[in-house]
Formats: structure tokens, sequence, C-alpha cells
């Protein structure tokens, strides 16, 4: 298994360990159940699975909260159990990616706790960014910085000391300008890397570091450069840790950065040689269903990929964010430009026509997976899963949700664990003689289930499987993509090499030509032609007499869609 750019096209795999599958029947996913079940990665194709942080934690922030970097948490079993995983993956040809968390780490840490018990001024402080507050008795934070989670990214000390936390309180910010953190990341990368773990998701990428002497952010947030975020500083962390990840020979390590920062000269350094390999492109997420939107997303991540030379990591889904069979079913919000906050617009709430969406995202996946680059698909998106809009407020476990006082339903509704067996009790995520699942799974999701899917040849399952195992075939390897020049807006069109991948993106249903149509070697939906919301993938090596000779404009009636 050496080829050090497997990554640049492949499909990776995430999963949300405590939602995929519970192998000890304690209601929580595990690296046991994980297991049992990689015959399921294995039948769709994927090259590769990112497993979110399943270190020790107490699960604040469900493992984004990190209490020892050097241990799996006993919810999900050991660390043997995941040098096993790790094993086992690669006999059967999948890598293994965990996920990195270096902004910040749980307030059960050792670190924070020494701190707290520290003198000020103290090394132990030095760890993380305490600071004294502003006002009478310093009972004022000592910054209008706000957390991401909402309200201030500061919490008081008992010893009347303030610490940040860019997210949950419960999530210490780690500061990076002392030398023992640096020094203890890389003993964690070259722990985990030891282990056999091919590299690295990274959590935050472009945090880290905070601007010096911790600047106010201005009433009008007009900054060029937000203090809490992508500050130079951080690409001598990346430098270094890519050094330890060329030291893995023949196959070096991997990273790829979860990253929001402006624009492609913000986000070049990161990508350059001797820093990270891939940054997510989330151009695509953020779009609503709309032809321009989405033809801008895919040239932006095209352009940003060819400048900086690195291949685009694609997605529409993860972890936080609402599950795109039902961003897709809303009304698509077309007035306002590129949202600001882009994960939270990708959380709107909103009635959902479920049909609408899932056809959508069906075509969605479709164009992601004809795209130059890799692909990143989250756990359950390849059961058409929508997102669960209704649990019950007492079960609701996100920060989100809580900081926000309810506000904001937050990411549980995409964490719902999955049905694997529409008939089993629990839908076969867990063992019925043990505890219940952490979060509950409503009724209907026995119709999207595994087993009931795997028989059905016109499900989502058996879409995702037909696309992920023969995108390579149609749309070879490294081909660029070459748009083509289609009469109707509503339709994107290009080709990579043979292939030729059409998507009509909320149009009328539309006819193909019927040498198109005879060529056809993937479709979204079942009805022919290509109808509005769907996708089609052609091997133009079947057209005869070539793409040049297609008549684009068919006459009604010729090639007319036919519903199945
Ligand atoms: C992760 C989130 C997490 C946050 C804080 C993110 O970007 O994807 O799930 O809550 O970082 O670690």
């Amino acid at each position: 298994m050496t080829n050090d750019s497997w990554w640049s096209d492949a499909v990776v795999y995430q999963v949300y360990l405590r939602s995929f599958a519970d192998g000890d029947g304690d209601g929580v996913g595990d690296l046991a159940g994980l297991r049992t079940r990689l015959g399921h990665l294995v039948d769709l194709g994927v090259d590769a699975l990112w497993l979110n942080p399943c270190y020790v934690s107490p699960q604040r922030d469900h493992g984004y909260d990190i209490a020892d970097y050097f241990a799996i948490d006993p919810t999900y079993g050991t660390t043997d159990d995941l040098v096993d995983l790790v094993a086992e993956a690669h006999r059967r040809g999948l890598r293994v990616l965990l996920d990195l968390v270096p902004n910040h780490c749980s307030t059960e840490h050792p670190w924070f706790r020494e701190a707290l018990g520290a003198p000020v001024g103290s090394q132990q402080r030095e760890r993380f960014v305490l600071r004294d507050g502003r006002g009478p008795g310093g009972a004022l934070p000592p910054n209008n910085w706000q957390s991401v989670f909402g309200g201030p990214a500061w919490t008081r000390l008992a010893d009347g000391q303030w610490y940040l936390h860019s997210f949950d309180a419960s999530q210490p910010d780690f500061n990076w300008r002392d030398a023992s953190v640096r020094a203890y990341f890389e003993d964690v990368l070259r722990f985990w890397f030891g282990l056999g773990v091919d590299g690295f998701r990274i959590d935050v990428a472009h945090g880290l570091v905070v601007a010096e002497h911790l600047p106010d952010l201005p009433a009008d947030g007009a900054v060029d450069r937000h203090p809490m975020w992508d500050q130079p500083e951080v690409h001598e962390i990346y430098r270094t840790w890519r050094r330890i990840a060329q030291e893995y020979r023949p196959d070096p390590k991997y990273f790829i950065g979860e990253l929001w920062v402006d624009g492609t000269e913000r986000l070049r350094p990161y990508l350059a040689p001797d820093e990270l390999h891939q940054a997510f492109c989330f151009d695509l997420l953020v779009q609503p269903w709309d032809a321009d939107r989405l033809a801008g997303a895919v040239r932006s991540g095209l352009a940003t990929a060819d400048e900086l030379g690195a291949p685009a990591a694609w997605t529409l889904n993860n972890h936080d964010v609402h599950r795109v069979v039902s961003r897709y079913g809303q009304v698509q919000d077309l007035s306002a430009p590129d949202p600001q906050d882009l994960l939270a617009a990708a959380r709107r709430t909103g009635p959902v026509d479920l049909a609408v969406g899932a056809a959508r995202a069906r075509a969605a996946v479709m164009l992601l997976l004809a795209l130059p680059g890799s692909v990143y698909l989250y756990q359950g998106e390849e059961l058409g899963l929508p997102e669960v809009l209704d649990l019950p407020d007492d079960v609701r476990q996100d920060p989100i949700w809580v900081r926000s006082g309810g506000r904001e339903l937050g990411r549980d509704g995409c964490r719902v664990p999955l049905p694997w067996r529409a008939d089993a009790p629990r839908l076969g995520f867990s063992d019925p003689t043990g505890a219940a699942p952490w979060l509950p799974a409503p009724d209907w999701f026995a119709g999207y289930a595994v087993d009931r899917q795997a028989r059905d040849d016109g499900s989502f399952l058996a879409l995702y499987r037909r696309l992920v195992r023969g995108r390579r075939e149609v749309f070879a390897p490294g081909a660029p993509l070459r748009w083509v020049d289609h009469p109707d807006p509503a339709v994107l069109a290009f080709t990579r090499g043979a292939g030729l991948c059409l998507v009509n993106v909320g149009g009328d249903d539309l006819p193909l030509a019927p040498e198109l149509e005879q060529a056809v070697v993937a479709r979204s939906g079942t009805a022919g032609g290509l109808v509005r919301d769907s996708a089609v993938w052609i091997d133009t090596a079947r057209v005869p007499g070539g793409l040049r000779s297609v008549a684009w404009d068919v006459p009604s009636g010729a090639g007319a869609p036919a519903r199945a």
C-alpha cells in the first residue's frame, strides 16, 4: 500500500464513530462496531476512512474536547483496538485518518488542571491563554472576542484570571507560542503515525495561534486578519509537521486541514509543498441548489486547486452541517451572496420537501464524484439520510444548542445513529439488550436501513456504490475538467477524459439526444433523458461521431424523457 499521493483522487468516508455501529451494547458506537462493519466501506468502494476524534474525552463536544491525546476513550475501545482496526483496514485496502484537535483541549486535560493549581506567571499557565480581566476588579473579559459556539470566548477562573476558548467553555485554547505545546503535538503525531495511522484531518487548522496582545475586534468586525484566526505564525508549525510526515518512507503521512480562510491568497501558504497536503473545499457545500452558484463554486475550487497545486477535496456533508437531502429540500435562498457565516447557513431550518431534496442530492453526488480531486463523504449520506430536525429537546447534546439557549438546533440531527437493519430492534445499531442509543433514531429511519437499500437497485446505496466504484473508469484520474457549452443555463456540462457529466439543476425536463442516451453509463434517477434535478454520466467514446456531432437542442419528441 505505498503511493505517496494516494489521497489526490481518493474517496474518503467520514466515520462519526459514536453513531456508526455499537459493538459492546452501551448505546454508543465504537471501534469494535466499526470493525465488524468495515465491509460496508469496502462494498462502497472508498479508499480511506476518517475517524472523528476518539481519544479520551469527557465528550462535551463529542471528542473535540480531548483529555488525553495518547489514548482511545474507553467508550470507543482501547488503543489496541485502534491498532487492530488500522491493520484490518489496511488488509482490506483502506487507509485510516484520525482527527487532530490542536487548537484546544478539554478542561479535563491534566495540563489545564495543573494550570489551575499553578500560580499566575508559572510555566503551567503559559500553555493556555490566561489573562487578567478588564474593568474594576478585572470583572470584564480581557477582550471582546466571541466564541464560535456563541457567547464570550472567555471564562473566568475562581482565582480571577480568564481563559480563552474559541469554542465551548469546556475547550480551553492552547497557547501555541509556548514551546512545550509544540513539542507535545509533535509527540502526538509520532505516536499515532507509529501505530500505522496514515494521516490526520486537522481541526480548525486556521486556528492554533492567536494575535499577540489579543487586540479587540473592531465593532464593525472590519479587520484585514481576524485576531483569533489565520495568524502567520501557524505556518512554521505546519512546516514542522510536514517534516515529520515525510520521515515515513516510502509512504509519507498525510494532512488535510479544515480551513476557513478568506480567498486563495490566504490559503496559499497552508498548501505550500512543505505544509499541508490538502484543505477541504467547502465551496460546494455552502451553495444553494442553483446552476450558477454551483458552477461558480466548481470553478473557484478548481482555480484554487490549480493555482496552489493541491487537488481539491470536495464535500457536501459532514458532522457540522445539516444533511444535504434536507438542505436541498428547503426553499433555496438565492438572495444572499455567499453567506458570511457559512456553517450556520448550512444549518438553516424550515420546511423540507424530501422527495425534491433526495433527487437533488443524488444528482449532486454525481457532480461531486465526476470532479477532479478527492471527495469526502459523510456516513449516512450514502443512505440518503435526511437531517433529523425534530429530535426532542431533552436529548439534544450539541454545545451549539446549549450555548444558543435552543435558538439554534445545532448538529445533533446529522449525528443520529445509522440504521443497519430495518426490522432489527434499534435498527441493528446496537445490542437490544444493552443501553439505548445515545441519540434516538426516529421510526422512519427504518426506511433508510442498509439491508433494505442493499436489496434495492434504485436505492441511494446502490447509486453510491455504482458511482464510487465506477468513477475512475468513466473519468480518468488526473484528467482535467473541460466545460461543455450547453444551451440550457440550468445544465452543468463538462467532460473529464472520455467521461461527460450533465447535471440539470432545477431546469425543465430535458430530452437527451439518442446518441447520448445510448451512451449513458450512470444516472441519478430512473427517468430517461435529463429531467429536472437529475444527472447522467456518459461515456463519450460510445457516442458515434464524438461529442462534436451532438445536437444539444433536441427537438421535442426525440429522446424525450421517459419516466420508468
Ligand atoms: C469541528 C467541530 C468542532 C469544532 C471544535 C470543528 O470545526 O468540525 O465538530 O465542534 O471544530 O473543535
